[in-house]
């Protein structure tokens, strides 16, 4: 991991006033005066099923990053499974919704992205300040340029709420063949048991770098290959729970900015297949110490006997 400082940001912006990521050029904004910081309309979600039909535009938002996920979903998970003044990992961060959201609702960040022109782009994305009107907590937000499989900075059992958002194996390429910033960039991997693999790993480090009896939130989609439907999300959930962590959720997300008429629902219907409108949000929990583990064996590796008491 290597921290990347406002000097670094300042002196990109000097430079570049565009990013690259997932085949868009994304325009950097400088200092920004949103309109609106805190979001007009918000209500915190009691089910599984979670559904944003508008993604939320308040503060910096914007849709601009592919394959980011809404602020509602960032924001649900950091005021269910936080507390104000709790350090939040997102170590996939992409253009810093998770962070943005952090700095809304006086958490710490800690932000890392493969890609040092994500990076970039959420530390653009993180340039506004309060107003007197809507002032805003005191934070601290770090971005790390860095890979999510070893977050060598970040010392055992420190954060209290990780939530992130992996790529689904090569369905959205973020990085480009030229960005030599970005290796080791798991959206390249197209083979689903090698991309897995690489996710166990991301496992091990969320489990330890997370403090015990602490949340992390992962969200994953699934593809389709020859018109079938094959899992991404289930498998990485395994990961996770090789890890050593507890199934606290599963969460269902609608998808509503994909195309549900013209060509693809045209081959849906000529070719037989359905467009798979859902991703899953897990919530993993790790066990206290000591914590006798028992009553969560169905949570668990359940294709492990589990022997503590
Ligand atoms: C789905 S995007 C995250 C979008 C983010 N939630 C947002 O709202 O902007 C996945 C991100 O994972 C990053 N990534 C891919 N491989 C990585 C790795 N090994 N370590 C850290 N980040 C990685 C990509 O660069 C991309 O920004």
């Amino acid at each position: 991991m290597q921290k990347i400082t406002e000097a670094d940001y300042l002196r990109f912006l000097a430079q570049q006033k565009v990013v690259l990521v997932g085949g868009s050029e994304i325009r950097l904004r400088g200092p920004q005066r949103p309109r609106k910081l805190q979001p007009e309309e918000f209500k915190t979600e009691t089910t599984t099923l979670w559904s944003f039909p508008k993604r939320g535009k308040w503060a910096t938002h914007k849709a601009s990053y592919r394959g980011n996920w809404a602020p509602q979903i960032a924001r649900n998970i950091i005021l269910r499974y936080s507390q104000p003044g709790d350090t939040v990992l997102d170590q996939m961060a992409g253009g810093g919704t998770t962070l943005v959201e952090c700095k809304l609702t006086g958490r710490n960040g800690i932000g890392v992205d493969v890609n040092r022109d994500a990076v970039m782009l959420a530390m653009d994305n993180l340039n506004f300040s309060g107003t007197l009107e809507e002032p805003l907590p005191e934070t601290d937000i770090r971005l790390y340029h860095g890979d999510a499989r070893n977050l060598d900075l970040i010392r055992d059992g420190t954060i209290d709420l990780i939530a992130t958002h992996p790529p689904y194996a090569n369905i959205i390429k973020y990085t480009s063949r030229d960005n030599g910033s970005a290796n080791g960039d798991l959206s390249k991997v197209r083979d689903i048991a090698a991309f897995v693999a690489q996710m166990r790993l991301v496992a091990g480090e969320c489990y330890r770098v997370l403090k015990p009896d602490h949340y992390c939130a992962i969200l994953v989609g699934d593809t389709r290959r020859s018109k079938h439907y094959t899992t991404i999300a289930f498998r990485v959930m395994q990961a996770f729970l090789e890890a050593g962590f507890i199934l606290k959720e599963d969460i269902i997300k609608a998808q509503w900015n994909t195309q549900t008429e013209g060509l693809w629902a045209n081959l849906s219907r000529n070719k037989n297949f359905l467009l798979i409108m859902h991703e899953h949000l897990f919530v993993f929990r790790k066990p206290a110490t000591d914590e006798k583990l028992r009553p969560y064996a169905e949570s668990m590796r359940w294709w492990e006997q589990i022997r503590s008491p």
